[in-house]
């Protein structure tokens, strides 16, 4: 596989070369949208995953921040998963839920507010697994970044939070009403802690895919985790293609928990890169693994990390692609408004002729436009 982008600018100057790798694989276009047996189309584009829906422009983790998405053009809509204390499956960000709910506004639920280690990290706050569904269905989402996104605030109070059964029955439907295939990338919330607590989250996820038929490696479904021990569970269970979350610091935390040394950065390199290899189909890098910032927040010269993962057998999915300038590489910010949009197409630019695979992005229509510009 070789692909070209526009050059010039920064992009042009950093990069010297296309890179070959392993083939794509994204959902088909079908009229059968996310049933078993449609087959992955090989595809030599990158692969537009809605991170947390089109978050850029709705509530995260809502039904309609996943539609919008899927009319934005997005391949798959991505849902972190979390679990209530009935063992379903809903979509949030953190299992803490005051970030992104009207839980305080609650009063009949005052009572659960409490204080949790997770993963480490002392958390207080109302969590999800301390409310059935039921009630946690008498919620309403809210924006995270209220002062970065103030329109999306119109939004609040509007919104459940999802199941994932629900998200794929969305999936489901709205593929079938416009002919293609929305493929879903969910990613597991501190799996360490869930089984810690009785709550394994690999059993219900498991459930849920084999109840709709989505359990192959043809199946348009990726699961992604921080974590290393829940994805080498997975591969044992299911045949779905699995990515290996790569944070640019720090280590998996079931790695903590076993007093296991290595760090994402281990893991990033080749022989790390050829462990992922033995049970996972690729590796979902933040992209600062890739291109490097300074201080500044200047881009730095690429990695090797494309070329490494393309040699061990990995796609690559980078993370996370946003427009304002806070979120953005210095070179590519316009204005001094930190909320303000910037140059995201030259971000874009700069990582597809590296040879990425796929991008996570908050602003789906972006990352689709950008990607026409491919020759
Ligand atoms: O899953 C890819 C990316 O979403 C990881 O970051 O923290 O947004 O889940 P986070
Ligand atoms: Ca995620």
């Amino acid at each position: 596989m070789r692909r070209t982008v526009p050059t010039g600018g920064l992009a042009g100057a950093l990069v010297t070369a296309a890179v070959a790798g392993p083939t794509v694989a994204a959902p088909a276009e079908s009229t059968e949208s996310i049933e078993e047996g449609t087959s992955a189309r090989a595809s030599d584009r990158p692969i537009v995953i809605a991170h947390r829906g089109a978050s850029g422009y709705r509530p995260e983790h809502t039904l309609e921040s996943y539609r919008l998405a899927i009319r934005m053009g997005t391949d798959f809509i991505e849902p972190d998963l979390v679990t209530t204390r009935d063992g379903v499956l809903v979509a949030r960000h953190e299992n803490e839920i005051s970030g992104t709910t009207d839980v305080a506004a609650h009063p009949e639920f005052a009572g659960r507010r409490t204080t949790k280690t997770i993963d480490g990290v002392s958390v207080t706050g109302w969590f999800t697994e301390d409310f059935t569904l039921a009630e946690l269905k008498t919620l309403r989402a809210e924006e995270r970044l209220p002062q970065v996104r103030v329109t999306n605030t119109a939004y609040d109070g509007r919104f459940e939070v999802p199941t994932l059964q629900e998200i794929i029955d969305l999936a489901r439907a709205e593929g079938q009403a416009r002919g293609r295939t929305i493929g879903i990338y969910p990613e597991t919330k501190h799996p360490s802690y869930f089984a810690s607590i009785g709550l394994p989250l690999e059993k219900p996820l498991v459930a849920v895919l084999q109840e709709n038929g989505l359990t192959r490696k043809s199946s348009p479904v990726v699961v992604q985790s921080f974590e290393t021990a829940n994805l080498r569970e997975l591969s044992r269970l299911i045949d779905v293609r699995l990515i290996q979350l790569l944070d640019a610091a720090g280590r998996p935390y079931d790695f903590t928990a076993a007093g296991d040394a290595r760090t994402y950065q281990d893991l990033a390199s080749p022989a790390g890169l050829k462990w992922i290899a033995r049970y996972a189909d690729g590796i979902g890098p933040n992209k600062n693994l890739v291109v490097p910032r300074d201080a500044a927040g200047n881009l730095l010269a690429p990695t090797d990390l494309v070329r490494d993962a393309h040699r061990a057998g990995l796609v690559v999915h980078a993370w996370t692609f946003r427009v304002e300038n806070q979120f953005l590489p210095a070179d590519f910010r316009i204005g001094a408004d930190p909320n303000a949009r910037g140059d995201i197409t030259s971000e874009y630019e700069l990582f597809f002729r590296l040879g990425l695979d796929g991008v996570f992005a908050d602003q789906p229509d972006t990352a689709v436009a950008a990607r026409a510009g491919l020759a």
